[in-house]
């Protein structure tokens, strides 16, 4: 008797050709394939002898394939004397099913890599819009080769609580690139999570985001929204237009500052050495954001073919060195106070002075350690909450209804006050809509920070290699239709009858991330985007200049770190 038979290997990237044997053996059940390629599952005829081998599907559940064709196996019915060839052969058989698989067969489903850049030409320069396109064709969970590194892109909330939550400590770690690495060494968002990672995020949890730390620099916060107000009225009363990213960039920043030096590094009226710190911390931002040869081919990261580190740690440089003063400066103070009780200022420098002065100071708050903790907290907290200032205006600006209704609510709930106090955001539910549909259109952080596997894991039947780079792009599933009715449509309104918050719990809308990596600034940047768009409401009415009132408003976007406008919004503002 002469029959094809192919066996098909549970993990289904491998599927085993053979025959079967007369003995009992753990796999029951063959795929026959006949010579007009018609698949029967069928037991294994009794007393067959056993061929096998392995061959190649591309995925699991388009097998078999009725194209696939070298199948050709044959099985014979054979005397006792075949037995230890059939066992033999059997042995191989399973022995194959048992190998683990091969990671590159088993990655998750995506575009044919080309010789040496992989998929790189399809990246573009939005690649959060690029891979969102390449995950309507392969699917939520998706693999590619950017040059040498195995990324794995996660674009729906169901595959992104797989990564996030179920297996948060395998995917812990980030992936660094190559332009911060020397900066990374000491860094909150980059550092792997051990035990000073754990250590660093505990002083920021405990010392600066706590609810009542934030009380108490709430009249800071105050100041800053206050003199942003005021800026904004001088330009109005100017007729120049207000760059809305720019002045509230300025704020956060100066808000960042005082609350960590008790200084204001920068100022609004954006001159000299104000203007340089700005600027340090835009172009760190912007530099980090680029893509970089030495993250797609990490053989050649040492060479730096592009200059981005050496760029890069340039800028680090300057903006350590201004750091330092600060840090000198206060360590003199110290000095001179020395012996006197409660001279000491109790801003974050004041603190941190105080507990690298511990015998315990687990966090390691060295000279190096305090620099990369003030850069990252400016670059982190500044032009995040900046942008979605900007890009809620813009929105608002763009649909007069939405705009009206929360200049109503503003209207009753606030009045003729006109101050907004941070513990009234809760009786503004529209306000809130709006920032959460600006966070859906517009997540500042479009890809999240990189993650990275630190083992090889089974997730949804594929296979996650170690040291996989995992991004998952919220901006995809911001504008997923099977999530969100109309998607590209700006409207509040979808969150007054959904009950969907941002705080990592509902991976509908992560723009602040989830796990044990969400991002420690959301409690400061939810009162600040708030209560600075509300006032920035309340105390102007906008108007586009006319060029762009002829046009329309463009909603290009600049791909970075984080997605920013690449056309500043400049509006019209005039005092209500
Ligand atoms: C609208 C404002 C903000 C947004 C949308 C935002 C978003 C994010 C995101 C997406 C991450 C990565 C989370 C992940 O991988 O799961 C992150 C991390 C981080 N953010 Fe924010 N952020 C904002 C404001 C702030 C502020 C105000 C600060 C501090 C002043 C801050 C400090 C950090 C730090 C230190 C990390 C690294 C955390 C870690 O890796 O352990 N962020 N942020």
């Amino acid at each position: 008797m002469v029959s094809m038979t192919v066996i098909t290997a549970d993990d289904l990237n491998y599927c085993i050709v053979s025959a079967a044997t007369n003995r009992p053996n753990p796999i029951s059940q063959c795929l026959v394939v006949d010579h007009h390629h018609t698949q029967t599952l069928t037991p294994f005829p009794p007393g067959s002898i056993v061929y096998s081998t392995t061959i190649k599907y591309p995925r699991p559940q388009y097998l078999p394939h009725p194209s696939y064709r070298p199948f050709v196996k044959f099985t014979e019915t054979r005397s006792n004397g075949g037995r230890f060839a059939s066992l033999a052969v059997m042995a191989c058989a399973l022995s194959a099913l048992r190998l683990p698989p091969r990671p590159l067969r088993t990655l998750p489903p995506g575009p044919r890599p080309l010789p040496l850049i992989g998929s790189l030409h399809l990246l573009g320069d939005q690649p959060h819009r690029s891979l969102a396109s390449l995950a309507k064709k392969y699917g939520p969970l998706m693999s590619l080769r950017l040059g040498t590194v195995t990324t794995v892109v996660v674009s729906s909330p169901e595959v992104a609580r797989e990564f996030m939550q179920k297996h948060d400590t395998v995917f812990a770690t980030r992936s660094t690139p190559d332009a911060v690495r020397d900066h990374a060494r000491n860094s909150v968002p980059w550092l792997p999570p051990g035990p000073r990672w754990r250590e660093l995020r505990k002083i920021m949890a405990t010392e600066l985001f706590a609810p009542h730390r934030l009380d108490a620099f709430h009249d800071l916060r105050q100041e800053k929204v206050a003199e942003l107000i005021d800026h904004v009225t001088r330009l109005a009363s100017e007729g120049a237009p207000v760059d809305v990213c720019r002045v509230t960039f300025t704020t956060s920043l100066s808000l960042l500052s005082r609350t960590i030096f008790s200084r204001d590094l920068t100022s609004l009226d954006d001159r000299g050495a104000s203007k340089e710190f700005q600027n340090l911390i835009t172009d760190i931002m912007e530099g980090a954001g680029k893509p970089n040869l030495s993250d797609f081919f990490p053989a050649l990261a040492a060479i730096d073919l592009q200059g981005w580190r050496r760029r890069q740690s340039r800028l680090f440089a300057r903006l350590h060195h201004l750091f330092d003063a600060e840090v000198d400066k206060r360590r003199r103070l110290q000095e001179h106070n020395s012996g006197e009780q409660g001279k000491d200022k109790d801003d974050l420098l004041g603190l941190l002075l105080r507990l690298a002065a511990r015998e315990d100071d687990i966090a390691g708050l060295d000279g190096d350690t305090l620099r990369s903790l003030f850069t990252d907290l400016f670059a982190a907290g500044s032009d995040t909450s900046s942008s979605s200032v900007e890009w809620a205006l813009t929105e608002l600006l763009q649909s007069p209804l939405s705009m009206a209704k929360a200049c109503d609510e503003l209207q009753q709930v606030i009045g003729s006050r006109r101050k907004i106090e941070e513990s009234e955001i809760s009786q503004l539910p529209y306000l809130q809509a709006v920032i959460k549909e600006t966070f859906r259109l517009h997540p500042p952080v479009p890809l999240l920070l990189p993650r990275q596997a630190t083992t090889a894991i089974q997730i949804m039947g594929y296979t996650i290699s170690k040291g996989a780079k995992v991004l998952i792009n919220v901006w995809a599933m911001g504008r997923d239709k099977n999530i969100w009715p109309e998607p590209d449509k700006f409207m509040p309104e979808r969150f007054l009858e959904r009950s969907i918050d941002f705080k990592g719990a509902d991976f509908e809308l992560i723009p602040f991330g989830a796990g044990r990596r969400i991002c420690p600034g959301l409690p400061l940047a939810v009162r600040m985007v708030h209560v600075v768009l509300a006032s920035l409401l309340i105390h102007f009415k906008w108007r586009l200049p006319m060029d762009v009132q002829r046009n329309g408003i463009d909603m290009t976007e600049k791909f970075g770190v984080t997605l920013a406008k690449a056309i500043p919004l400049c509006v019209m503002a005039t005092p209500t």
